[in-house]
């Protein structure tokens, strides 16, 4: 069992990334920190937390950053998750709270309780991450790896030309932990916009697992016509499910290992760029083997209620 923590901005696809670790018999999701990005932090709490108990999951969730490190806050992204984060389906209010621990002590407290064993998938911007290692010199290296989704090496941007969402939004965080000497695997558009998940495939996961996969379904509706506005009509990115499938299936992806650094300001803000300095190369997933990814998606998403 691969012991993970989500750090997530629940968004859609954060959902089919929860409902998958839910699902996965070899993950033992140790819990949740929220950040903002795709919604506001208190929203991603609130969605995290429901996404749990949908999900009959009893773990805790600490809630993060409402802003980026250095840059003033951004408007949640509600054209492309919708105004409460899961497109047209209404908000509910979740039974559990947050723990009162912050996202960064509690992802410093998790990673000290699990030295060596914790592999971190952050799935939003990177400025809970950024903070556990400003709180903790240790983090980067008490941590066994941290498996993100974010970034562009070689794909160009989805939000600028240049740069991939997670990473624009708190660029200045990124950076930090890209020179922190943490051992990093990076899955980026480079793979995602190779994994399409489609009308039919939702559809048949609804037809499957009704309660879960009918949620993904519900909320799938606005996230497909998102795609579809900009010319997408085969469905929409895996982003953040594949992010949390490479954490324990890393024989589907190809990596290239290269030092990264992001770009902090200036027209190219937020993309990530091969670095100059000595730091830790970065291990970036340049190829994915999409069909295995989706089965693998599909079938354990199928398996739930
Ligand atoms: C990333 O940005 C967010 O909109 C998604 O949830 C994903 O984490 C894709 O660029
Ligand atoms: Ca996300």
């Amino acid at each position: 069992m691969t012991k993970i923590i989500i750090d997530t901005d629940p968004g859609i696809d954060d959902a089919m990334a929860i409902f998958y670790a839910a699902s996965a018999p070899d993950i033992e999701l140790l819990g949740l920190t929220a950040i903002f990005g795709n919604v506001t932090v208190e929203t991603a709490t609130r969605n995290a937390l429901r996404l749990l108990e949908a999900a009959g999951l009893d773990v805790p969730v600490a809630k993060g950053a409402d802003a980026p490190l250095a840059m003033p806050p951004f408007k949640p992204s509600a054209h492309v998750h919708g105004e409460e984060g899961f497109g047209d389906i209404p908000a509910e209010t979740p039974k559990g709270q947050a723990v009162a621990e912050s996202a960064a002590e509690f992802l410093v407290r998790m990673a000290r309780d699990h030295k060596g064993e914790l592999v971190l998938c952050p799935i939003g911007p990177l400025t809970n991450v950024a903070l556990a290692m400003q709180l903790d010199p240790e983090f980067a290296s008490n941590v066994d790896r941290i498996v993100l989704m974010g970034g562009s090496y070689k794909e160009g941007g989805n939000i600028t030309p240049y740069a991939e969402a997670n990473i624009y939004h708190d660029p200045h965080a990124a950076e930090v932990v890209f020179a922190s000497g943490a051992k990093i695997e990076m899955v980026g558009l480079d793979v995602t916009h190779r994994i399409l998940c489609s009308k039919e495939d939702f559809a048949t996961m609804a037809a499957a697992a009704p309660h879960l996969g009918g949620m993904l379904q519900d909320m799938s509706h606005f996230y497909l016509k998102f795609y579809e506005s900009f010319g997408m009509t085969e469905g929409c990115s895996l982003h953040d499910p594949a992010a949390v499938i490479a954490c324990t299936h890393p024989h589907l992806f190809t990596p290239e290992n290269v030092p990264l650094t992001v770009v902090t300001e200036g027209e190219h803000i937020g993309e990530t760029v091969l670095a100059d300095d000595s730091r830790a190369d970065t291990q970036v997933l340049m190829a994915v083997q999409s069909a295995e990814v989706k089965a693998l998606f599909l079938d354990r998403i199928c398996a739930l209620s």
